[in-house]
């Protein structure tokens, strides 16, 4: 072999030594050396112009009214086969039955699994990953589902805009539990590490959801996670669920992004993404802020004085009508009277209109 053969051998020896690996097998993490602000250097849709989750300004969104009610489909029809939930090292998911699905956009969009994303720090320390005028929730639920009217599966669906529709769900924390997050709950001490899997009971999962599935946030974004594809159309709640704190707690400290075989041990916290510029994307919601504002009593109290003034006015220009109306009404019967009696009814009647103007 002569020395250029040997050459291009070795060359292609380094390069099969640093090559990079690949996406798939790339572990990616929130924080650390595959952190956030590496995504896009493995998977080049991260660094995309419309990602995933974003601030919603609220003064900056722009009411849309063709944007009608969101329409769970089969959601409370669970049937008797369990629920699958795991630990995917990222998240907790359960997989949901393909007869599950949404109505209301303009495609029918078919149920794939629903997973959440936490903080660490309990109430008021973040979590949620979509955030409202720069405030975070302390959770966010995502039910996701699939364009099967236009693709024949997930896997076609999730590279494809208009491709997937996930329902974004914000959670606080209040004094009571919410029975309905105990279905999911409950069970996530037998998934404590990454790749653990158990069947859990079929839920009603319309109940996670906020009642009021018409007002939301609509918006053109992307999968919070590698490889971030931009398929998303979101739906983003106004109304927010209430968990308990102790409910949060459970949440935040009970699971592992390691695998049991791992001799270190990684708790499973702050598994959001920070929020992403939204350049020039538009939010939509499907209600206009004035009639979903409550007003506030300075609000109340200007519009009572403001309501006040321009009665008392009006009220001035009506009398104010009324009279000239009666003046010259008056002025011409004078004339009229004039033609045929004599001055002392003239004096009295002229006197009339002067006094009361
Ligand atoms: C999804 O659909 C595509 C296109 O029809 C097909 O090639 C692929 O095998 C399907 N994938 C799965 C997981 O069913
Ligand atoms: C999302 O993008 C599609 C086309 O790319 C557009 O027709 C649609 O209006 C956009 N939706 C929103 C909510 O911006």
């Amino acid at each position: 072999m002569d020395s250029l053969g040997l050459f291009i051998l070795l060359m292609l020896g380094c390069f099969q030594w640093t090559a990079a690996p690949a996406a798939e097998e790339i572990t990616w993490t929130y924080t650390g050396l595959v952190g956030q602000s590496e995504w896009s250097e493995y998977f080049p849709d991260c660094g995309g112009t419309s990602q995933s989750p974003i601030d919603v300004v609220t003064t900056q969104t722009k009411y849309d009214p063709s944007l009608i009610p969101v329409i769970p489909l089969g959601y409370s029809q669970h049937g008797n086969k369990p629920f699958t939930l795991y630990n995917n090292g990222h998240t907790a998911v359960i997989e949901l039955p393909e007869w599950m699905g949404l109505e209301g956009l303009p495609w029918l969009f078919t149920a794939v699994q629903m997973h959440l994303h936490w903080g660490s720090g309990g109430p008021s320390h973040g979590g949620s990953e979509h955030t409202i005028n720069g405030l975070s929730a302390d959770a966010e639920l995502h039910v996701v589902h699939y364009n099967s009217e236009l693709y024949p599966n997930m896997s076609a669906a999730m590279t494809q805009r208009d491709g997937l529709a996930v329902l974004g769900i914000l959670i606080v924390t209040g004094e009571e539990t919410n029975p309905a997050f105990n279905n999911i709950i409950n069970y996530l001490s037998r998934i404590k590490h990454a790749d653990q899997k158990v069947s859990i009971p079929a839920f009603d999962v319309q109940t996670l959801l906020p009642k009021d599935l018409g007002r939301y946030y609509r918006y053109n974004g992307s999968l919070t996670t590698p490889p971030c594809y931009q398929s998303v159309i979101w739906t983003l709640f106004h109304e927010r669920v209430q968990i308990s704190k102790a409910q949060l707690l459970k949440l935040e400290t009970i699971l592992y992004s390691s695998k049991v075989s791992d001799p270190d041990k990684m708790l499973l916290q702050d598994n959001y993404r920070t929020t992403q510029p939204l350049n020039h994307r538009v939010v939509f919601t499907s209600f206009s802020a004035e009639s979903g504002k409550e007003l506030s009593s300075g609000e109340v109290t200007a519009i009572v004085i403001g309501v006040m003034c321009g009665c008392v006015g009006l009220a001035v220009i009506v009398r104010f009508i009324v009279k000239t109306i009666r003046f010259f009404t008056l002025l011409h019967h004078e004339t009229v009277v004039d033609e045929g009696a004599g001055e002392s009814k003239r004096e009295k009647t002229r006197r009339g209109p002067e006094l009361d103007l």
